[in-house]
């Protein structure tokens, strides 16, 4: 089943006023490259290699500008603009003609997962219904949050609840078969008047289609939606690049590692990128693969 890739980058991003006055959280800096580097470098090691990107009427160009179409990292990027943000679920119905005859996997533009990429892969050919993971945080009510009964089955599902059955939260990564779309149009705004995702995963729950997958602690997942998180994020990726010598979320060395792109046409890109300490590593690395 052929899987496709949406990242969600829209929404109002106020909590990281004013920075975000002029651009949207998911163009802030982490680190070393713009935030959406990140959740485009995770769909691409999932071996996603057609995406969407839904964005704000102003931010989308600038995202337009930032990734192009695609095509020197070996994949295809759509854009849509979402007129108002009105739910993570909406990206479905944004999505619709995108989405086609496809399974989507969903990743929202301010989340940034590192460490090995397996368990995606393997969920996204597992998938049958939906699947989404449960991660354990120490504030779990900022989140959806996911509870299991003693045989490890979903027992509920609930958005940002002020007492938390568990302490697992359901990161911004979702794998979702075709009838996402329909479920999504059938859907009632909640009371904050959004399509809410945590409702989309209760009509799989119902069905018995939701599988959670446990997300293990070798896998970091941050979120940047405060200055603070945002931070420890950008000091996080800092460190480990550092201490490797290794970028994260290099969309070029990925399309390389992947296949996505030869030898040649990697040179041919990153010979294309102005002089500066990333196009050095580009071509420092390239001799590491084939
Ligand atoms: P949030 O962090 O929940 O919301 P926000 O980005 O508007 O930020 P704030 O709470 O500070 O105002 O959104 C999670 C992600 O989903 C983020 O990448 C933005 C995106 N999003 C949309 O693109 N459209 C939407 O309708 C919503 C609700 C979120």
């Amino acid at each position: 089943m052929k899987t496709k890739g949406i990242i969600l980058a829209g929404g109002s991003g106020s909590r990281l006023y004013p920075m975000t006055s002029i651009f949207s959280k998911q163009l802030q800096i982490v680190y070393d490259k713009p935030m959406i580097y990140y959740p485009l470098a995770t769909l691409m090691l999932a071996g996603v290699k057609e995406v969407l990107l839904i964005s704000t009427p102003k931010d989308t160009p600038n995202f337009e500008k930032l990734l192009g179409d695609g095509k020197r990292w070996g994949i295809s990027i759509d854009y849509i603009i979402q007129d108002k943000p009105k739910g993570i679920a909406e990206a479905f119905i944004y999505g619709e003609k995108f989405i086609g005859d496809s399974q989507v996997c969903l990743i929202l533009g301010d989340n940034l997962f590192y460490g090995k990429m397996d368990f995606l892969r393997r969920a996204i050919e597992a998938n049958e219904g939906a699947t989404v993971f449960g991660y354990r945080v120490q504030n779990p009510e900022s989140y959806g949050v996911v509870e299991f009964d003693k045989n490890n089955n979903v027992v509920s599902i609930e958005e940002k609840p002020k007492k938390p059955k568990s302490d697992f939260a359901i990161p911004g990564l979702y794998i979702f078969d075709n009838s996402v779309v329909e479920k999504t149009l059938n859907l009632k705004p909640s009371p904050r008047g959004e399509l809410e995702i945590t409702d989309v995963q209760k009509e799989y729950l119902n069905l018995g289609k939701l599988n959670v997958e446990i997300m293990g602690r070798g896998i970091a997942w941050l979120d940047t939606g405060t200055p603070e998180s945002m931070i420890e994020a950008g000091t996080f990726i800092h460190a480990v690049e550092k201490r490797q010598g290794r970028k994260i979320a290099c969309p070029e060395e990925i399309a390389l590692g992947m296949k996505f792109i030869t030898k040649a046409e990697y040179l041919e890109t990153v010979n294309r990128l102005p002089d500066c300490s990333y196009r050095d590593y580009c071509l420092r690395i390239s001799d590491e693969y084939e």
